[in-house]
């Protein structure tokens, strides 16, 4: 029996729709298994064979499971203390959290992960006594106890506490990254180096010796391999060694974008912080009764001239060509705003030193890459003013009301911590905000194993 010819067409057309959900349907699951897949292939728990960069037979050649332990010398016991709780978050601290961070909840909830997850492994030259370059790699005793350290406490409270933090491995097979443990500051300090050059050769000639000799840097081509310099020398000391230039993680004070050696999506821009032994009481808002304060050198910075040109002698400002004529700290305590001016270079300990007094950092240092500013919001507790606009330096701070300034005030409070190193790190303290940096950037992608 024939159908009716409407009916024929009904029943077309419902075929049609029919086809259509099918193959979007198909569409969506597919893209939901190769979303899985990815998310499977990118995830530092997957397995490391992976089905779109096959491991090929002559790289098994080279990175044989069986034998890639290292018979490194175990490390005194010391070094590695049992591992504290990871740092606990609750409903409420979550609350009260949200202000001066872009969201808190992800990053607390990474924050945890990493610390299940990231294992660092630590290149023996840092416990070896007996080496003529002990000077070098070895830890400082207690940084806290060298005020002479000053400007680059930042480098050397970052390999103490990394070998007191429950990251440390002994077995580069389980590590993520790999701590390349010289320190520029001490080969600064060593005559034998000593120059920017000789610098460059010893870190070049060191990572060709660590290449040469293990098989994990030429794993990754260096790109989870990391050293830490808080040193404007530094700047120039990867610059002999192809992969530790192009590859290789820096933690490092001087982040500037218009550095030629610092890339803000591969490295890390590292607080600099001055000795400090404990997080003293802060002054109160209504106990600070100055608007402004700034004191240092000219150098040869430009905007450090114009600030004391323009507004050197006003009254109602406290900026100081040199030193003030009250106590350096003093000037934190009882003023709103603190300036950090570009000097050298973008960073100084200011703007620490401002967060750690309570005092608004006023960032005047255009190009800076801000530490962590991927986890704080910076406008939330600092103003930041191009160089350019400094002439309207002080419009710029009265505009600012009361309730905001208190708001900025609060924040900071919560900020506070981040710029913080502890010998045994903690919390959120500048050692695990910075190793966070380094989760961010681990590597999805190894040639082996
Ligand atoms: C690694 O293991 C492979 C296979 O067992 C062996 O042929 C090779 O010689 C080993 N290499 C080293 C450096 O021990
Ligand atoms: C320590 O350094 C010395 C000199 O470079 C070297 O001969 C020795 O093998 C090293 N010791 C260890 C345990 O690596
Ligand atoms: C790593 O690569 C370099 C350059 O290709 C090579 O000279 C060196 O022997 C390699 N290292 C190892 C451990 O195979
Ligand atoms: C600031 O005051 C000092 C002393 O009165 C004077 O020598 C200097 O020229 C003044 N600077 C400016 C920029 O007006």
């Amino acid at each position: 029996m024939k159908r009716p010819p409407k009916l024929q067409q009904k029943r077309l057309l419902e075929m049609l729709v029919l086809a259509v959900l099918l193959s979007s349907s198909c569409i969506a699951l597919f893209g939901f298994y190769k979303h899985r897949a990815f998310l499977a292939s990118t995830s530092p728990l997957a397995p490391r064979s992976n089905t779109f960069f096959p491991i090929q037979n002559h790289h098994l050649r080279y990175y044989n499971r069986q034998n890639l332990s290292l018979h490194a010398p175990q490390p005194a016991a010391t070094l590695y203390p049992k591992p504290p709780p990871p740092p606990q978050t609750n409903a409420v601290d979550s609350v009260l959290e949200t202000g001066p961070y872009h969201n808190w909840e992800l990053f607390a909830a990474d924050f945890q992960e990493m610390m299940q997850h990231l294992k660092i492994f630590v290149y023996p030259d840092i416990f070896n006594k007996s080496s003529p370059f002990a000077n070098i790699f070895l830890p400082r005793e207690n940084p806290l106890d060298d005020p002479k350290l000053g400007n680059y406490f930042s480098e050397h409270m970052f390999k103490v506490s990394l070998l007191h933090s429950p990251l440390i491995t002994a077995n580069p097979e389980k590590a993520l990254f790999f701590f390349l443990p010289f320190s520029i500051n001490n080969l600064r300090n060593d005559p034998r180096v000593h120059s920017e050059a000789k610098i460059s050769q010893f870190v070049a000639q060191y990572t060709s010796s660590i290449s040469n000799s293990l098989r994990f840097w030429n794993a990754s081509g260096g790109a989870d391999h990391f050293y830490v310099c808080c040193h404007s020398v530094g700047r120039e000391a990867p610059s002999k060694h192809h992969g530790l230039r192009n590859n290789a993680i820096q933690l490092t004070c001087c982040s500037s974008y218009f550095q030629r050696f610092y890339l803000s999506h591969k490295d890390v821009g590292l607080p600099q912080v001055w000795p400090r032994t404990d997080q003293t009481a802060l002054n109160p808002p209504h106990a600070r009764h100055r608007l402004v304060y700034f004191a240092g050198r000219v150098q040869n910075s430009q905007v450090r001239q114009q600030l004391i040109n323009l507004w050197g002698n006003d009254t109602q400002l406290d900026i100081f060509n040199g030193s003030p004529t009250f106590p350096y700290e003093e000037g934190f305590k009882r003023s709103k705003f603190c300036l950090h001016v570009k000097g050298y270079e973008v960073n100084t300990a200011r703007v620490s030193d401002a967060i750690h007094y309570g005092c608004i950092p006023v960032i005047i240092s255009n190009y800076y890459d801000l530490p962590f500013s991927n986890v704080v919001d910076w406008s939330k507790f600092s103003v930041v003013i191009n160089q350019r606009d400094i002439a309207s330096l002080k419009t710029r701070l009265l505009s600012i009301k009361r309730e905001m300034y208190l708001r900025m005030y609060h924040n900071l409070c919560k900020v506070r911590r981040h710029f913080f190193w502890h010998t045994t790190p903690r919390g959120y303290d500048s050692f695990y905000m910075t190793v966070y940096q380094l989760w961010l950037r681990r590597s999805t992608l190894r040639l082996s194993y």
